[in-house]
């Protein structure tokens, strides 16, 4: 996540390669980061980190302790702090950084395309001019959104961190089906990506509800009837929907 930012960054100008600093700790992906040219590569306990105007985080969550230690010395003065570990709370970030000046973001994997979602929170105390700069830069991987309550992040996380791979998990089986009925997997994932690909226009594009949408699809006693009724016979929707809120729950419990 920490190089996607990386690259959109440069795409979008929001800095040069000679102001870039990426920040690693093994020397075998420091070597890496180096031939990929996105920047400079420097260690965690470089002084160097807190001259920059904004300090972006995207360890994972369980490696924040130990990269700390190494920061706190360092980022005392630092104004801005973006975190998009998933999970980890804006008072643990300060605790440990010594340091207020958080934003806590929480984007998605199509972050990688230019089409992700971000929804964002601080602490309240956050300037209004870094709070700006930073809509601006998580905006370099797609929508962005701030949210006045940093709780509501668990429901991102379960809605849009997590969105991504329920919808995997749909075209998947719609997929598996069509082997089933004797396609090959090229074909059977042609049949099914431009069928979402479509779909997804015809909702962001046109101005029908979703249930007028299903409707114009499944006329009375037809063929999507058919499938909708097994679906809503095994409560698929309303399993969806408690997963997601199980989603949420384990979001809940992993920031304590
Ligand atoms: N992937 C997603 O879709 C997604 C969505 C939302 C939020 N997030 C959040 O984004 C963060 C990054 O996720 P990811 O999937 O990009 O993880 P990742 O591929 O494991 O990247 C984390 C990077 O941090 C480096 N690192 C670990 N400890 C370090 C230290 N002390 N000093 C410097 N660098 C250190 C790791 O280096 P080594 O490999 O050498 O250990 C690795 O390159 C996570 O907190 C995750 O919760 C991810």
């Amino acid at each position: 996540m920490g190089l996607i930012y990386a690259r959109a960054f440069l795409k979008y100008n929001i800095v040069t390669k000679e102001n870039l600093l990426l920040v690693e700790k093994s020397e075998a992906r420091k070597q890496e980061l180096l031939k990929l040219n996105v920047g400079e590569v420097t260690v965690p306990n470089d002084t160097k980190i807190a001259e920059s105007d904004i300090i972006f985080i995207a360890v994972k969550p369980q490696d924040f302790d130990v990269l700390a230690v190494e920061l706190k010395p360092i980022l005392q003065s630092a104004k801005c702090i973006i975190s998009i570990m998933a999970g980890m709370k804006i008072s643990r970030i300060a605790a440990a950084l010594n340091n207020s000046n958080i934003i806590r973001a929480m984007p998605n994997s199509p972050a990688e395309l230019g089409m992700g979602m971000t929804a964002f929170a601080t602490n309240g105390i956050m300037a209004y001019e870094q709070l700006r700069k930073a809509e601006h830069v998580l905006g370099t991987t797609g929508r962005s959104l701030y949210l006045e309550n940093e709780e509501e992040l668990d429901a991102v996380t379960a809605l849009s961190g997590s969105g991504p791979a329920y919808f995997f998990y749909i075209v998947k089986h719609m997929i598996e089906a069509g082997k089933r009925m004797g396609f090959d997997e090229a074909t059977s994932s042609l049949f099914v990506k431009q069928t979402m690909l479509g779909a997804f226009h015809l909702i962001n594009n046109g101005n029908k509800p979703l249930d007028e949408l299903i409707k114009a699809v499944a006329s009375k006693g037809g063929t999507t009837e058919a499938a909708l009724s097994v679906f809503n016979e095994a409560q698929v929707g309303e399993n969806i929907q408690k997963g997601i809120l199980k989603a949420r729950d384990r979001s809940e419990e992993l920031s304590k």
